[in-house]
């Protein structure tokens, strides 16, 4: 079973709803009289993107890409490709792009650049989950749900090797399971 590889749980369904009602609310106050669109990178944000939009009594649209960092196993490299675009244009549009988690913050600030390119209106960026010890990109965060110490999590759309993103929870691997 998935739990036995569980080390600890970090935050439980009921802290995680906690938390992006709180979020939605401050995105509310700062998008008031806007239709944001929110970006999801796929594929780890897709839970916390569908939470997110149901907690938001805002007018948005969504739209979806998905990037590949050149990264083997627990850490990504500097080098990321968009392996699927986003399907509408965001030039003058007020841009919020959903993320699972900032780590090292090389798929981010590759990705933000991009967008930025497009000359988007505005563009804000909202993660459930950072680990400021880890950063070597500096980025800047609009909206975080929680800052977390430096270990692997998995669960509420995180994955190792594809595997996890279906707890319901975030817990911290068990490094034996990744070989840490
Ligand atoms: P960065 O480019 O190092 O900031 O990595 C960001 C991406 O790495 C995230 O979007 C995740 O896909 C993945 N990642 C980083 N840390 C974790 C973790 O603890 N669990 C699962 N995925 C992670
Ligand atoms: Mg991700």
């Amino acid at each position: 079973m998935m739990e036995q590889d569980i080390q600890q749980v970090l935050f439980n369904e009921e802290q995680l709803k906690t938390r992006v009602a709180e979020l939605a609310r401050q995105i509310e106050r700062d998008y008031a009289g806007k239709t944001p669109m929110l970006i999801s990178v796929l594929r780890g944000s897709f839970i916390f993107m569908a939470d997110l939009c149901r907690a938001l009594q805002l007018p948005c649209t969504l739209d979806f890409m998905s990037v590949s960092s050149y990264g083997k196993g627990t850490s990504s490299t500097g080098q990321v490709q968009i392996t699927k675009d986003l399907s509408e244009d965001i030039a003058g549009r007020d841009i919020l792009v959903v993320e699972d988690i900032l780590d090292s913050g090389n798929t981010l600030s590759y990705l933000l650049k991009i967008l930025e390119n497009r000359r988007p209106a505005s563009i804000r960026l909202c993660t459930l989950l950072d680990k400021p010890e880890r950063r070597v990109k500096p980025v800047t965060v609009d909206y975080t749900g929680f800052a977390i110490p430096d270990a692997f999590v998995v669960g509420y759309g995180l994955d190792y090797a594809e595997k996890y993103r279906n707890l319901p929870y975030i817990g911290i691997l068990k490094p034996e399971v990744y070989g840490g």
